[in-house]
Order: C-alpha cells, then structure tokens, then sequence
C-alpha cells in the first residue's frame, strides 16, 4: 500500500459524499419527514417527531443571536427553524442543488448562501451561533481536529455552537439501508432508483463529543434523545 492510499481513499469517499448529497436533494426531505422508504409506520415515526421536537425546543430556548453561521445547511429544514432566532444566516453547503432547493423553500432576505466545500473552507468572520445538523457525523476522524478548530475560530468570544447528529439506530435511516454496527465509518446509501454511493458516518456518544468539544475550549453541554438524536449546545468564553 502506497504511504498517501488511505488520504486518497477518505478524498474519494469525501467527492463520492458530496455526488450523493447533490445526486439526492430532490428526495433529501423525505427522510427527514419520513416518507417512502423513509417511513417506518406511524408509531415509530411519531416517536421520530417527538425526538425532532425536543431538539427544535433546545435550539429555541438559546435565544436570539443576531449572525448565524450554519454549516452543510442542505435543503433547509434547520435553516427554516434559525431564521426564527437569527437576524442574518450565513448558509453554506457543498451542493448547489440543496442550496437551490433551500433558497426557494426559504425565500428570505436574511440568508446569505455560499457554495463552499467544507474540507478547504477557511474561517473569515466570526458568529453569535454556529450551527450544524447532521453534517460532523461525515466528517472523516483524521479531519475531526482540523474541521472542529475551524468551527471555534468561526464563534465569538461568548458566542454559542449548536450540534445535532444521529444516534445509531437502524429505523433513522432508509427501509433498503444496512445499518451495521462492524465498526466501519464507510456506509453504502442509496437513492430511490437505487444509485449506490459511499459516505462517511460516524456516531457519536455523548462522553466522547463533549471530550472533543471541551478540547477546543468549548463549555459544552451534551444530550440524547431516547432513540435518534445526539445534540450539542456550546459556549465559547475565550480565543
Ligand atoms: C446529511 S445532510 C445535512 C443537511 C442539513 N444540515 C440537514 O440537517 O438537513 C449533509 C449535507 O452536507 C453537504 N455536504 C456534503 N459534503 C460536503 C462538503 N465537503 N462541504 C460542504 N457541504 C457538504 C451535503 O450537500 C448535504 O447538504
């Protein structure tokens, strides 16, 4: 094996993840509102609801922030709930088709796209609350130092983060996806015609992401939901 194969393969899978997300956003909604092979009954999706409702509250309850930065914003669904709490939204994510699909949900004024790739993003301005959802779960853990440092450059002094993510539970993810618990951070998804990609997807336990977090400097405060969701909310108190 080549000294740079395993850094080729991760910017493979990083390219393929990016393919996936730009070859899904028209059906990106439908895992998140549980439709198609994303529907898993009424009872279970309720409880995927209530879970979804107890984080839109923990985000509400920070309270305003006049500029938010949101990273990987895909086709909205948080961005809607962060023009509620926010004066401007920068919103930036790798894919023009989600932030196609984003800014016509949207249609507001006080988000600011930017079509950026995560991994060469470089931090130019600082923010009341920076914000990702689903997003540090694809992030490669050779990346995680590099990216996380980035993220507390990108808040004020007294400034908040806000994380969500998913908790390993096979009913989150789609009817046709193998959700296996081998370790791996490589997983096979596909869309509705069947299209495979490979992608990144790390789950998180709580001890471990308030570890990281209070690595950097951040006095962070780290939650479950009973089955799906791992959130995170943060504060920075010194550069
Ligand atoms: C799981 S989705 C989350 C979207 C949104 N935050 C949400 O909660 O619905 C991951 C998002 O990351 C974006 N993405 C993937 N690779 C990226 C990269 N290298 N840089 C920036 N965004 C990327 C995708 O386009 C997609 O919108």
């Amino acid at each position: 094996m080549r000294a740079d194969e395993p850094f080729a393969m991760t910017d493979r899978i990083l390219q393929q993840q990016i393919a996936y997300y730009r070859a899904r956003a028209d059906e990106y909604d439908q895992w998140f509102y549980r439709l198609g092979r994303y529907n898993r009954g009424e009872e279970i999706n309720q409880r995927w609801f209530q879970e979804i409702e107890i984080v839109k509250q923990a985000l509400q309850q920070i309270g305003q922030a006049d500029e938010i930065l949101e990273l990987a914003c895909g086709t909205g669904i948080w961005t809607q709930e962060l023009v509620k709490i926010g004066n401007k939204i920068t919103a930036i994510d790798a894919s023009a088709e989600v932030i196609a699909i984003n800014r016509s949900k949207l249609n507001s004024p006080n988000v600011e796209y930017q079509q950026i790739d995560l991994f060469a993003w470089q931090p130019d301005a600082e923010y009341d609350l920076v914000f990702f959802s689903f997003w540090l779960s694809h992030v490669p853990p050779e990346l995680l130092n590099s990216f996380l440092g980035k993220v507390y450059k990108s808040v004020r002094v007294g400034g908040q983060l806000f994380i969500i993510d998913s908790r390993f539970e096979p009913t989150s993810t789609a009817n046709n996806h193998i959700l296996n618990d081998d370790g791996s951070i490589y997983k096979s998804r596909k869309l509705n015609d069947g299209q495979e990609f490979q992608i990144v997807k790390v789950f998180y336990q709580p001890e471990e992401l308030q570890k990281h977090l209070t690595e950097f400097g951040f006095i962070a405060d780290v939650k479950l939901t009973e089955h799906y969701f791992i959130y995170a909310n943060a504060t920075k108190l010194e550069n």
